[in-house]
């Protein structure tokens, strides 16, 4: 009987011991199964925490671009998409003057390999906030593709540290015949809204650069005037009237003035014509101030069948009678070719040639 009874005792003591290991063996794995999801979330927050300080100008951009992509791999880390803010204004990674020069050439591949970022057709948006403005930037172009090169490398950078939504379409105009600028400007203007929903065009010549990453490529309350002191005009405007190089408007002030003239053949008085629409509407220019708008042009000949249009003065003369009929309304162009590279949105164009 006395056997029987211990034999029972050192049974059941054994029994709660399992028990007690048992508890304490599924205790330390909840307890460890928790705070990894508590470190996983930790995770995700300090690396969007040290993210947004980078864009805030705390952290430097590189240090944003060498942080690990861990939260990507994390179902939650593609939903907090949804909760981006909209981008600060002005961008917080702006650094201000430029150094800008064009001694040694650049290769499209080397602007391709500092720009990661950018998706086909020279397309870019913001990863860590909504763009205030989607714009596409348009270049009228033809044989220029040295230049082309040094607009890239330039302005690449800058506009993704501005924090836009943007694209960028080189059309570039078929042929031999005389330059039509405007036009081509009117064609970019179109094609761009066929891709994509954009409410800001930029217009810009191939061979301008700006000085200053705080003269935003984006649209104001009334139309811009981006180029507002070339070194080729000594950094100062060179009449008060100016609106050549590169210029800003929103779909609605596009619109309000019709686009801008198709019959403009060879060099000058477009960027005149395009003054008197704005202010035969009532618009004003806006500007950045001297300092901010300057910009260097990469010094090159006169190009081939782009001289100086001598019908330029009659035509500015009579913008107002002209402009209702002459515009985005009476466009009419082909599209040749269109080009995706990661850099750009190239679209050849056959736009016609001068009435004799
Ligand atoms: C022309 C413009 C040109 C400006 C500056 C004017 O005479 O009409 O088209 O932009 O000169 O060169």
């Amino acid at each position: 009987m006395r056997d029987s009874n211990v034999n029972f005792n050192f049974l059941h003591r054994t029994c709660t011991l399992v028990v007690l290991l048992c508890f304490l063996h599924i205790s330390v794995t909840l307890f460890y199964y928790v705070r990894s999801w508590d470190f996983k979330q930790h995770f995700v927050q300090s690396h969007q925490g040290q993210r947004k300080l980078a864009a805030e100008g705390e952290g430097t951009e590189e240090e944003a671009k060498h942080t690990t992509t861990f939260p990507d791999l994390l179902p939650n880390a593609t939903e907090s998409t949804k909760d981006l803010q909209k981008c600060p204004e002005p961008s917080p990674l702006l650094v201000g003057p430029l150094r800008i020069e064009f001694s040694s050439p650049v290769s499209l591949e080397l602007v391709r390999k500092e720009n990661p970022a950018l998706q086909n057709g020279g397309r870019f948006k913001p990863k860590d906030c909504i763009a205030l403005q989607k714009v596409a930037i348009i270049i009228p172009f033809r044989n220029r593709d040295e230049h082309l090169k040094f607009w890239l490398y330039y302005l690449h950078p800058i506009l993704q540290r501005q924090q836009l939504d943007y694209g960028v379409y080189i059309i570039n105009q078929d042929g031999d015949d005389t330059f039509n600028r405007a036009k081509l400007l009117n064609v970019g203007y179109a094609e761009a809204l066929k891709e994509y929903d954009y409410d800001c065009f930029v217009f810009s010549d191939v061979d301008l650069i700006p000085m200053d990453d705080r003269n935003t490529y984006k649209c104001f309350s009334q139309p811009r005037h981006l180029s507002v002191s070339m070194d080729k005009f000594g950094f100062r405007l060179p009449y008060n009237q100016y609106f050549g190089g590169v210029s800003s408007m929103s779909k609605e002030q596009f619109l309000k003035i019709n686009g801008f003239p198709n019959n403009y053949w060879g060099w000058g008085g477009e960027d005149d014509d395009i003054y008197n629409r704005l202010s035969s509407k009532g618009m004003s220019i806006s500007r950045p101030s001297g300092a901010i708008g300057k910009c260097r042009m990469i010094r090159h000949e006169r190009d081939k069948q782009n001289d100086p249009n001598p019908q330029r003065f009659d035509r500015i003369a009579h913008t107002r009678e002209t402009m209702h009929k002459d515009g985005i309304n009476s466009l009419s162009y082909k599209v040749l070719k269109v080009e995706k590279d990661r850099l750009f949105t190239k679209i050849t164009v056959h736009v016609g040639k001068p009435p004799n």
